[in-house]
């Protein structure tokens, strides 16, 4: 039993749809332009770190329903489903290159058995699987969009147990046939229009932005009024129509997404003429939250980056995750280092850096520093022994840019302690 569907792309996403379809019983190819890549991953070794993806990998290489193979073709010559997963990187506009996407598309299109349904998982906008329909010009093929909603660290369990399946298409046969591949994991579904379920995706992350963005600006005015943020949070979450959700303030939102897909939308709704100005405002304030951070941390230097030593914990843009893209703790480190200060950093998933230099414990880093910044949630970070680092560092100033650490507790051993919002 089970489909057999090709996933073109062994991305972030096309890896993980690919291993959890394969969990829930079907027969999946993975297919990449990488080489190198397919072979490490026939051998069961992944290109990235995510929860339980190992495990699974490997049971569906050893169950044989898991293969990888190069080039999209080789996938897609015999599947009932074909799945693009290709990245979409942000072009010179704003708006996502579709480059990717029409090459793979260009490449099945003659390989396809009559009847397949391509399915859209990369995040493309409004208007692409007709953009996909047209390259492959197969009147027996149909087109459905089925956008992710994976978040990193969480992938796994995210796509086995998902909030909610979106499927847009304009053949409901094709639709419903996508939607029984999701029909052990039982959720919402939600089958519309193609443009409907592109715009699900986008509004999507642009609202889950939104609530970071907003919940940073509300404790910039905490700070300004002495207000504490995390109490104050609490008393929004309780609230059912507001909920707990995406409300931690921190060092702005980074990722492969929310930074490429708000931009994109802004553009996409800009090109349909609509000035979405709210949402470039969410913008701006995730901007300004990393320059805030560096003032705290020149604040906590003394007043002068020049020379100032710097201890940091944390370079992924968020915990559980070896992903460096679009980092808040990169973008500030960064600004810090041109800013004159030398800072040394240290990351549970990452050893080395083109630009920064990286320490081997987090300890270590904290030698001879003038303060100590947090800069990713891990939560390994939470249980260091403070008063260690204090004993290693010069100054006793801690920058705390996710409120993760014990700050009485902080406090209690000398430091002066800065978190966001309170
Ligand atoms: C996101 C979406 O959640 C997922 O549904 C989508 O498909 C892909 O983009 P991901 O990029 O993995 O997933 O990260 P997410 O957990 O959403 O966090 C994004 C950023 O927001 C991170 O930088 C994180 O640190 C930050 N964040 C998140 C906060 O600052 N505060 C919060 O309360 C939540």
């Amino acid at each position: 039993m089970g489909s057999r569907i090709a996933i073109i792309g062994t991305g972030y996403v096309g890896l993980t749809t690919g291993a959890c379809f394969a969990h829930l019983g079907h027969h999946v190819v993975c297919a990449d332009i990488d080489r190198a890549r397919i072979e490490r991953l026939s051998n069961g070794i992944l290109p990235i770190y995510e929860p339980g993806l190992q495990e699974i990998v490997e049971a569906g290489i050893a169950s044989g329903h898991l293969r990888f193979v190069v080039g999209a073709a080789a996938a897609a010559k015999d599947c009932e489903f074909a799945y693009l997963c290709v990245q979409t990187p942000q072009g010179d506009d704003g708006a996502a290159d579709l480059t990717y996407l029409q090459q793979a598309a260009a490449e099945i299109a003659s390989v396809l058995p009559a009847h397949a349904v391509v399915v859209n998982k990369s995040t493309v906008p409004v208007g692409s699987t007709k953009v996909v329909e047209r390259v492959l010009g197969r009147h027996d093929v149909s087109v459905v969009s089925n956008p992710e909603f994976l978040r990193e660290g969480s992938a796994v369990s995210d796509f086995l147990k998902p909030d909610r399946v979106v499927i847009g298409s304009d053949d409901p046969s094709a639709a419903t046939r996508v939607a029984d591949l999701y029909s052990t994991t039982s959720t919402h579904l939600i089958v519309t229009d193609p443009a409907s379920a592109e715009t699900i995706k986008y509004a999507a992350n642009a609202f889950l932005a939104t609530k970071i963005s907003f919940v940073n600006a509300v404790a910039a005015v905490c700070e300004a009024v002495g207000a504490d943020v995390n109490d104050v949070v609490l008393g929004l979450g309780y609230d059912k129509r507001i909920g707990h959700e995406f409300l931690r303030p921190g060092p702005g939102w980074g990722g492969s997404c929310f930074p490429k897909d708000t931009r994109a939308m802004v553009k996409i709704a800009e090109d349909a003429g609509y000035d979405f100005n709210l949402l470039k405002g969410v913008v701006v304030v995730n901007d300004e939250q990393r320059e805030r951070m560096v003032a705290k941390v020149e604040r906590a230097v003394g007043g002068n980056l020049d020379g100032a030593v710097v201890a940091a914990w944390g370079l992924t843009f968020k915990a559980n995750t070896d992903d460096l893209r679009e980092s808040p703790a990169i973008a500030i480190i960064t600004e810090l280092i041109a800013r004159g200060a030398i800072v040394k950093a240290y990351d549970p998933q990452v050893k080395s850096h083109p630009t920064i230099t990286v320490g081997a414990d987090a300890y270590e880093v904290c030698d001879g520093a003038d303060a100590l910044v947090v800069l990713t949630e891990w939560d390994e970070f939470r249980w260091l022994d403070l008063a260690e680092a204090k004993r290693r560092l010069r100054g006793s100033s801690i920058v705390d840019t996710r409120n993760l650490l014990d700050r009485s507790a902080a406090i209690r051993l000398g430091f002066s302690y800065q978190g966001v919002g309170r």
